[in-house]
């Protein structure tokens, strides 16, 4: 199972010993890093824009560097700072105070970014919405969330319920065309003043509330507080080895956890500019990209590296990526095939991280400074306590498959489930351990290998799919009496979601029902939700207390049974 490992890469890393990091390591010394330490006045914002043009002369420093196809554009810090603060005058004039919510939902934009801080200087708490959800998605996310407005595009708005969301007072767009009741989200920005006036809160007050699937019912709404960020420096220091020089560019999209906490907020604590990328993955436009910004610090995942091999040799050899020093993956389990092809085609490993939208920060990674093993997500970052458990919370030895389980006390971890507490209490039913909801072992040396999810959850391309909202939303057609949903390994994507439908009376099975319900799962809940393979059964499985019997859908599509 294991293959070749592949040697430490001695050198100047920011973290040079793992065994005397770990023996020593204390979040309260990384925490006396940042300007509230002494101050006592804490917002992300200040320290990850406003600080680094007071206090650390980076206000010309170029922050963000974004492309789309159709726009370029460039910021410095002391730019995202005026225009995070119009935007923050904005929401005062429209009455969004501390702690009321502001969703996001619209494609990587300049605008998307500007907005999430100009909430967070407010201590607005941000709403991230994935531009692939549909109606049904952000209904059940705005509305429990209780979101007071919107950011959106003229595109997207038409798939927001505004009719169902009684909370929802202001919606801004930005485009082109605003529609009438809409506001033009770039004339009130451009028109108020920047109010550079930053809320002090409290470490512990929310910042972003993210939805997140999970096995049962609909997507949970993962509650993350300012004090994210000492997680999120210090990662961004030892795992990403950022250092000033650096051009980083995260692919992963803001609607998921690794675009927020990766995509902008760790490198803007270490002044660090980042690359964002629009649009669609095209293997050309991304090797071009790496190699126009002379990115040297790249943070993407497996899906995306398998296509760009499929993309081929003589792509990559048509660009100078020879700024690229350290390469990253997360999301999905690292293959030894792109391992392969990284150690070959860019002449260095891929460092696999493992975490989850939960834990706020990388957890379980592979570092510079020790061996990779091939297939293992790698040892658990300096501070953290990772195990294997049984199913009632008992460590577990080396070897053993289990469920992987963190030692609860981090910083970055997320506080809340919103509104539902008695999901929160489940992640940590045994005290003191936060169940990941994946399966693991560890071996002899602490390394740990990634095992699956114990609990149905699907991961296609790296996105989180909850398979219940899908059943839900298959069992909404007339045609399905039943669904079960489940993952299903696949070469390229790690998993494609499979749906195994109930058919209801009269109706007959056809390719033209098969895209039909695709169809209909994509447009009502998300594209990247909707089933790529159908199967027809008699029966569902259910458990004992009536829900979907997952063990035996996982079965089914390993075909076990
Ligand atoms: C999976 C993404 C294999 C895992 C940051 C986890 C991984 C879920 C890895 C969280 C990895 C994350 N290898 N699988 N290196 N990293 N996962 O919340 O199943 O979108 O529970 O956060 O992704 O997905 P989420």
């Amino acid at each position: 199972m294991e293959g070749n490992i592949i040697p430490a890469r001695p050198g100047e890393h920011n973290l040079a010993d793992y065994g005397a990091a770990r023996a020593d390591f204390d979040f309260a010394r990384v925490a006396e890093e940042f300007s509230w330490f002494e101050s006592g006045r804490v917002n992300i914002v200040y320290e990850a824009v406003d600080r680094q043009v007071a206090e650390l002369g980076r206000g010309d420093q170029a922050a963000l560097y974004f492309e789309d196809g159709r726009r370029q554009e460039e910021y410095t810090f002391k730019q995202l700072q005026e225009q995070s603060a119009r935007f923050a005058a904005v929401l005062q004039q429209y009455g969004l105070a501390r702690g009321d919510r502001l969703g996001i939902f619209m494609p990587r934009s300049p605008e998307l970014y500007i907005s999430f801080l100009g909430a967070a200087r407010r201590g607005v708490v941000v709403v991230p919405l994935f531009e692939a959800f549909m109606e049904e998605a952000l209904r059940d996310r705005l509305g429990d969330s209780g979101a007071a407005a919107v950011v959106t595009t003229p595109e997207l708005l038409p798939r927001i319920p505004v009719g169902d969301l009684p909370a929802l007072k202001h919606i801004f767009v930005a485009g082109e065309d605003i529609p009438p009741g809409a506001l033009d989200w770039r004339a009130v920005t451009a028109a108020a003043a920047p109010d550079t006036a930053m809320e002090w809160v409290d470490r512990e007050h929310p910042l972003f509330i993210l939805y997140a699937s999970g096995a049962d019912g609909k997507a949970r709404g993962l509650v993350h507080v300012h004090e994210i960020m000492t997680g999120l420096l210090i990662t961004a220091r030892w795992v990403h080895d950022l250092r000033p020089g650096d051009v980083y560019w995260c692919t992963a999209d803001p609607g998921w956890i690794t675009g927020i906490a990766y995509g902008f907020l760790a490198p803007w604590l270490l002044g660090i500019p980042v690359v964002v990328r629009g649009g669609r993955f095209d293997a050309a436009d991304w090797c071009a990209t790496l190699a126009k910004y002379r990115v040297s610090v790249w943070y993407s995942a497996p899906t995306a590296f398998r296509m760009l091999m499929a993309g081929g040799d003589e792509l990559l050899a048509r660009y100078d990526l020879s700024r690229l020093r350290h390469i990253l993956s997360v999301g999905e389990p690292l293959t030894e095939e792109v391992l392969n092809w990284s150690m070959q085609k860019l002449g260095q490993p891929v460092y696999d991280t493992w975490w989850m939208s939960e834990t706020g920060m990388n957890m379980i990674c592979n570092y510079r400074c020790l061996p990779v093993k091939p297939g293992s997500i790698g040892r658990p970052f300096p501070g953290i306590t990772a195990v294997i458990v049984d199913d009632q919370g008992r460590e577990m030895p080396a070897g053993k498959i289990g469920n992987l389980a963190i030692k609860d006390g981090w910083p970055s971890r997320f506080r809340s489930v919103w509104n539902d507490p008695e999901r929160y209490a489940r992640y940590f039913r045994h005290r003191p351990w936060f169940i990941s909801g994946d399966a693991a072992y560890r071996d002899e040396d602490g390394y740990f290998y990634f095992q699956g999810r114990v609990d149905g959850v699907i991961n296609t391309s790296g996105e989180r799919v909850g398979p219940f909202e899908v059943e839900q939303k298959l069992a909404e057609h007339p045609a399905v009496a039943r669904a079960g949903v489940a993952g299903k390994p696949d070469r390229l994507r790690g998993e494609i979601v499979k749906a195994f439908v109930v058919l209801a009376p009269g109706y007959a099975w056809s390719d033209e029902l098969a895209a039909e319900l695709r169809n209909f799962v994509k447009t009502g809940l998300a594209a990247h939700a909707a089933p790529r393979e159908f199967e027809v059964k008699a029966e569902i499985p259910l458990t004992g207390d009536g829900r979907v019997d997952r063990r035996v859908l996982r079965e089914w599509v390993l075909g076990l049974s």
